[in-house]
């Protein structure tokens, strides 16, 4: 009895995850596994000791897997699971070459993500908190013509800056708002998609100078890390309103500060941000045409349930040998 107990996998779980996926790891017998049971990250020194030695270990994006975790695992270490669609919090090189195996949740939350990403575009270029902030501060006087007067969809060009499954969704989302057109850059044409959306491909030049709302949309990549600088901030029209559901790290948050402050830009809504949270001093919050979110994109109990027994399944599978529901290809 005990023999059998000790001969099956080791799991590390990073995190108290949704019920759906903690679920599946107990009734599938198939591993003994630890959990960090908090809604609070495991401190690192805690992560490190307790993956040692374990076959599979299933994290959120708040858990750093790097070389030097890696080495503390060890040989056995098979699987890496994350409940997250993205993963640059993932080092894909030292994973790959020690033949770790990655499973991530796409498809999943992309409801979730591209209706709440509708939801920020719409509270910023609409302006609901300063809207709502005011009526209740008393900044409501009377009704006037030009008060809180924001930008409406109708007619607008929206621009996605890296069209995959996410972007899809938020312009198939946004077309019945009687959009004009959709344009999108990426590192080459996706031409499946964009023809889902008739979206024409252009160059992140024409992106900046064409939209009146931009989506970000794309991975956080070294080639996507603070690509929405100065540089793309200074071509944009006065009107553009900036929405960044997908990292903070793609932004250069300096300068978005100063597009927002001195009017270059109209609004902002940030559902990422760096470092998350953000501090609350941080200047961003100050201004009134900036909407910040504590990323919570994919925060629904439906998608954050299929997210957690996506990868619980994922895991599973990997330990098994098999292939993986959702697995990255390295
Ligand atoms: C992800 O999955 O990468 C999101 O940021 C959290 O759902």
């Amino acid at each position: 009895h005990h023999r059998a107990m000790s001969a099956l996998p080791k799991v590390y779980v990073t995190r108290r995850i949704p019920p759906d996926g903690l679920d599946i790891l107990r009734k599938s017998g198939q591993v003994q596994f630890e959990l960090w049971d908090s809604d609070d990250p495991v401190p690192r020194v805690e992560l490190l000791n307790k993956v040692k030695g374990c076959d599979g270990i299933l994290c959120v994006l708040t858990e750093k897997i790097d070389a030097q975790l890696l080495d503390v695992a060890g040989p056995n270490l098979k699987v890496l699971s994350t409940m997250s669609v993205g993963y640059d919090h993932l080092s894909l090189e030292e994973l790959k070459k020690r033949g770790i195996r990655v499973g991530y949740t796409p498809e999943v939350l992309t409801d979730a993500v591209a209706e709440l990403t509708v939801a920020l575009l719409l509270a910023t270029s609409r302006r609901l908190i300063e809207a709502t902030h005011e009526a209740k501060t008393g900044g409501w006087g009377t009704w006037r013509t030009m008060w809180l007067c924001g930008h409406e969809l109708a007619n607008s060009t929206v621009g996605i800056l890296g069209l995959g499954r996410i972007g899809v969704a938020i312009a198939e989302r946004l077309k019945p708002f009687k959009v004009k057109k959709f344009i999108y850059t990426d590192v080459e044409p996706r031409t499946e998609l964009a023809n889902m959306i008739n979206a024409e491909y252009v160059s992140l030049d024409e992106l900046a100078k064409q939209s009146d709302f931009l989506a970000i949309c794309c991975a956080l990549t070294p080639e996507t890390h603070g690509i929405c600088n100065w540089n793309l901030f200074s071509k944009m029209k006065k009107n553009a309103i900036f929405i960044n559901t997908s990292r903070g790290g793609v932004v250069n948050q300096e300068d978005l500060y100063e597009a927002l402050s001195t009017g270059l830009i109209a609004g902002a809504g940030l559902d990422v941000t760096t470092p998350e949270p953000l501090p609350t001093h941080h200047p961003l919050y100050t201004l009134k045409n900036c909407v910040i979110l504590p990323h919570i994109a994919s925060a629904s109990y439906t998608t954050r349930n299929a997210m957690s027994a996506l990868a619980a399944n994922n895991l599973l599978a990997g330990l098994r040998g098999e292939a993986m529901p959702k697995e990255l290809k390295l």
